[in-house]
């Protein structure tokens, strides 16, 4: 198990946002929390993260795990570049690149009595440097920011400028290059076109990381994630795989409203709203 989360309780002037339950990450799983607007799903992702602190209970992260986490208004407006950005991700691979070009200029103008002890430190930097991927890491930012649609001419662009999903998309590089345990993803795919939904979920579920995302589209919820969560008003009402959560009944009981759950001939799950039947809200 990566994660644990037992009785959390939270409250905002005094009127309860979480309340109770538990709730687990096993390693590598991916999982949605989905639920009405308010229902608490970024207060738990906030919980989970740190950001905020529980009135009550706990939240256990394995021992040694490391997390990034993708907020839902990130307000990247940094003057870096789409590069620089990512590559401030790696900023100790880069002090030790740094560390070496000084090192190799103090050895050029070294007298022999100094030159032995420069060359032992230069030799044991350059292996620390290759085991942190150092020779590569140009390659592996480039090869992120192309992944995630970025042509080299983009590359140069300040943070500041780029459209919504462009600034989701570099946020969601950087984080990825942290290489974390846990990725925590509050509603990835706001502002996201639908290539890049998919795109940004393929790269999550194919990472070996473990992730919850909060997320609206259940059909995308479905496709991605190997369990739900289901959030109302602070308390997980439903849990389990996305055949056994997402269901007419639920999204009835949930968001109020009628839809088709069936499935596409390839076995994929596939749900159908119909807005012009809006049902009475009745919660459980
Ligand atoms: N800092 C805060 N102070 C007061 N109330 C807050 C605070 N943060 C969240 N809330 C309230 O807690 C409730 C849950 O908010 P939260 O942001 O967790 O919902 P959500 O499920 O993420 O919704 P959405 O789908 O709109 O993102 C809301 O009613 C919100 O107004
Ligand atoms: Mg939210």
């Amino acid at each position: 198990m990566l994660l644990a989360c037992r009785e959390l309780n939270m409250s905002f002037d005094a009127v309860p946002v979480l309340t109770g339950g538990y709730f687990h990450l096993e390693e590598k799983e991916k999982a949605a929390v989905v639920g009405i607007n308010g229902a608490g799903k970024s207060t738990l992702l906030n919980l989970i993260s740190g950001t905020l602190t529980p009135d009550s209970g706990s939240v256990t992260l394995k021992g040694g795990a490391t997390f990034g986490y993708l907020t839902q208004h990130q307000g990247l407006d940094s003057a870096a570049s789409v590069y620089d950005e990512l590559a401030s991700a790696r900023a100790g691979i880069f002090a030790m690149e740094q560390e070496l070009r000084v090192l190799e200029l103090r050895m050029a103008s070294a007298g022999s009595d100094a030159l032995p002890r420069l060359m032992e430190d230069y030799s044991l930097l350059s292996h620390r440097f290759e085991e942190a991927g150092g020779y590569a890491v140009r390659s592996e930012i480039s090869g992120v920011l192309k992944g995630l649609g970025f042509g080299e001419a983009d590359f140069s662009k300040p943070c500041r400028v780029l459209s919504g999903g462009e600034k989701t998309r570099v946020a969601l590089g950087k984080l990825l290059l942290t290489g974390p345990d846990l990725i925590l993803l509050d509603e990835p795919t706001n502002h996201l076109d639908i290539k890049y939904q998919l795109e940004v979920l393929d790269i999550v579920k194919a990472s070996g990381c473990t992730a919850l995302c909060a997320l609206h589209d259940l059909n995308l919820a479905a496709q991605y994630c190997d369990r739900l969560y289901v959030l109302n008003q602070g308390v997980i009402v439903r849990e389990g795989t996305p055949e056994e959560v997402i269901t007419e009944s639920m999204i009835k009981d949930i968001y109020g409203v009628d839809a088709t759950v069936d499935h596409h001939p390839s076995g994929q799950l596939n749900v159908v709203y119909h807005p012009a039947h809006l049902a009475k809200r009745t919660l459980p």
